[in-house]
């Protein structure tokens, strides 16, 4: 049957089709010949209704006209039941393909371990200034140095404080984030190494919102750029400004996840729910998977009855999203940055160090469940 239907070339079929009948049409069992002549249907695509339909008068037809035509037909039959055959020609294909693929496997599995090293990526964001965000992306980020991970920092700040915390000062960097968000430098070019790998901010990464505000994917650039290191790093820290602004969209977008400093005064606490809302948007139209990983309280004076309130008030509200780890005020903090460097390395046993070594084993532990 389906040699048949098959071997009926397009043409034939034309004319079987014109003879069969109106009535054949509504004959339903053709159905599965349908199916069985994908090929045939193609061909018959413009009078696809009558082919499969007329079997017995028609077939009788075309049997006919085979038999008149088989000799200069025949060739052209061949080739379409070579295509039936590939049906089974598929798996034959895979069958050829396979052996490449099986030394593939050992890459494919590999690739999967590789994933698994593929960068977290964490961005520190509150459009409150003075929180601690810099403070935080630089000490955890050394924390998390400290327990032996690869970690890229990078400064998406134009006050470059982060960078300013390493000794490295913005205004004599030659490329910045501002080459690779606008000008696609590769990160590779513009990280620089101290405790931490650092991708250094420099002043006129203030004007990169405007420059990149007429590119396309403008809100991806800093994603794209950190794909390509991805296997470089065990976590990527990404300090954000004071601000919603592109430069923070483009961290949010990037990110895994987001940390958020938050000073332990009431008024600092307001701010959250809009930093909720940019996230909302952030979510339903550049990145589902970005989730909040914690509320950080920052600078806390657990002496004062209002920093006890405030904390209060952010659990009640926040509930577990609140991190567990406090940090805690200290003079250590507004010292370190100074000496170019982060409080584990300028005071390695003092309590300021302690605090971002507590968040960081909760960030971890946190993350491996
Ligand atoms: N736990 C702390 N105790 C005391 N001072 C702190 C603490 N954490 C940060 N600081 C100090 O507070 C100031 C602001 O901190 P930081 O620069 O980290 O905030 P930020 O949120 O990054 O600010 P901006 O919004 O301007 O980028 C800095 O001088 C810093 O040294
Ligand atoms: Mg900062």
């Amino acid at each position: 049957m389906q040699k048949n239907g098959v071997a009926a070339e397009p043409e034939e079929v034309v004319e079987a089709t014109e003879a069969p009948e109106p009535e054949a049409q509504p004959e339903p069992e053709q159905e599965p010949v349908a199916e069985e002549q994908p090929v045939a249907e193609q061909k018959d695509a413009p009078e696809a209704e009558a082919p499969a339909v007329p079997d017995e008068s028609a077939a009788t037809e075309i049997k006919v006209e085979r038999v008149e035509e088989e000799p200069a037909v025949e060739p052209p039959l061949d080739p379409e039941e070579i295509i039936h055959d590939p049906d089974e020609g598929r798996i034959s294909a895979d069958a050829a393909i396979a052996p490449k693929r099986t030394p593939g496997v050992i890459h494919t599995e590999q690739a999967a371990e590789g994933r698994k090293r593929h960068a977290e990526v964490y961005a520190f964001a509150n459009q409150k200034g003075g929180v601690a965000k810099t403070t935080t992306t630089l000490n955890l980020a050394v924390a998390f140095a400290e327990s032996g991970h690869r970690v890229l920092c990078v400064d998406l700040d134009p006050q470059g404080n982060l960078t300013m915390s390493q000794g490295i000062d913005p205004d004599k960097v030659e490329k910045s984030m501002f080459d690779v968000l606008v000008h696609q430098v590769p990160l590779t070019e513009i990280i620089q190494k101290r405790e931490i790998d650092i991708a250094v901010a420099s002043i006129d990464l203030a004007g990169a919102e405007i420059a990149m505000s007429t590119m396309i994917g403008r809100e991806r650039s800093l994603e794209k750029a950190l794909d390509a290191v991805a296997e470089d790093y065990d976590f990527v820290c990404i300090d954000t400004p004071p601000s919603l602004g592109l430069l923070t969209i483009n961290a949010l977008t990037a990110a895994d996840k987001v940390i958020v400093p938050v000073q332990c005064e009431y008024l600092s606490m307001r701010g959250l729910v809009q930093l909720q809302n940019t996230l909302e948007m952030i979510r339903d139209n550049l990145n589902p998977g970005v989730v909040i990983e914690g509320i950080l309280p920052t600078m806390l004076d657990s002496r004062t009855v209002h920093a006890k309130e405030a904390v209060e008030i952010l659990e009640e509200n926040f509930g577990d999203l609140v991190f567990k780890s406090r940090i805690r005020k200290a003079i250590k903090f507004a010292e370190a940055p100074v000496r170019g460097a982060s409080v584990l390395k300028y005071d390695p046993k003092g309590n300021a160090a302690e605090y971002y070594r507590d968040l960081a084993k909760e960030v971890l532990t946190h993350g491996a469940s």
